[in-house]
């Protein structure tokens, strides 16, 4: 598609709580250990917030930052995108409490809930909205409290899941620049797999429905592991043949960041080296759609990336969903 507008990436930010919960801690809670945890997922810890912090505050910092990043003024962002599955409350969405506290006064504002895809939709997004040339500034933020919906008694969930934010500011730029490729995708059929059942329409929350934790994050791990190996790797390979190029492209790729075998198996297929790999789930573990904005903003700060770098996100979430781009750095 030839567009008089490109869209690109011109700042970034983050911020994930201060708490931090290690493998050792979740020994004390549930039949688990620290061994099995970083051999099956490659996570070491990740970060939790406390009982007064929601999704609209970590995900207003992490939006301050990447503002200021860019160079950006509040008043001249024209939409606020939220990608989140943790936000504040059913509505007013998330995007509009953080449109008050950056006090966006020219933005439109709304969530999107694609699960950990969430941020490569909110890119794609923006990408056409730049594209037709009705919006200048856009901001896409993926930002999660999933420790306030996990169930700490279920071992096969608990230990996977942590608390962060990310956002960058999409702005418009020359057409060969920023966002080259971007593809999303879904399949509906798969939605059992990773799940919090109540708590919407289909299945309100009441007391039955609590105690048996319906309201809570169910997952059925080891389908989702295969097919998320298998779209991630074919995802990234349908943007890269969009943009003309290969992996050895690419600078770095970033993968949402959800178990360190999940990514073993797709950069093994894609053929990316441990060089061009950005990984932080040690860390923070599956902060779902904060997570690939958090590692790009790592990325970008410890000055692992320069202007005309291409890099490559791919995500895959419930949903299912799935999405990927390729993005030359601006910057
Ligand atoms: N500690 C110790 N044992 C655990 C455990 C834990 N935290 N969680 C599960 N187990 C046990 C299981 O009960 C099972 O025991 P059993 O054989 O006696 O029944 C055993 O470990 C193996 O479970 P299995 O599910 O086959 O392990 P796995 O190798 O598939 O790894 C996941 C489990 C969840 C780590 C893995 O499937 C996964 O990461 N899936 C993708 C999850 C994800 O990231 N989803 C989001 C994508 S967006």
């Amino acid at each position: 598609m030839n567009c008089k507008y490109g869209a690109a990436i011109t700042g970034t930010g983050s911020f994930v709580p201060e708490k931090i919960m290690t493998n050792f801690d979740l020994e004390k809670i549930v039949d688990t250990s620290d061994e099995w945890i970083v051999t099956r997922t490659g996570i070491s810890q990740r970060r939790i917030a406390d009982e007064n912090t929601a999704t609209s505050d970590i995900a207003t910092v992490a939006a301050a930052q990447a503002m200021e990043d860019a160079g950006v003024d509040a008043k001249d962002i024209d939409l606020i995108l939220v990608a989140t599955v943790t936000p504040d409350m059913a509505f007013p969405s998330t995007a509009c409490v953080v449109q008050k506290n950056l006090q966006a006064v020219n933005a439109a504002a709304y969530d999107l809930g694609a699960g950990c895809s969430g941020f490569i939709y909110g890119l794609a997004t923006a990408n056409s909205f730049i594209a037709s040339g009705m919006y200048k500034n856009i901001l896409v933020i993926g930002a999660e409290t999933l420790s306030k919906i996990i169930n700490w008694e279920d071992r096969n969930t608990c230990v996977l899941f942590g608390d962060g934010a990310g956002a960058a500011v999409v702005s418009r730029c020359e057409p060969s620049e920023g966002i080259l490729s971007v593809k999303i995708g879904s399949n509906g059929t798969f939605d059992r797999l990773i799940t919090q059942p109540a708590g919407g329409s289909r299945m309100p929350v009441n007391c039955e429905v609590i105690q048996q934790k319906l309201n809570t994050i169910h997952m059925e791990g080891s389908e989702v592991f295969k097919l998320a190996i298998r779209t991630m790797a074919s995802v990234s390979e349908q943007v890269l043949g969009d943009a003309g190029l290969k992996v050895d492209d690419m600078k770095l790729v970033i993968p949402h960041q959800a178990n360190k075998r999940i990514i073993d198996g797709i950069f093994n297929r894609l053929k990316v080296t441990s060089e061009q790999s950005y990984l932080n789930l040690d860390k923070y573990g599956n902060t779902s759609a904060a997570s690939i904005p958090l590692a790009l903003d790592e990325a970008a700060k410890n000055g692992v990336l320069n202007k005309g770098d291409n890099i490559l996100l791919v995500a895959f979430g419930s949903g299912l969903t799935w999405g990927a781009t390729t993005v030359k750095w601006v910057k």
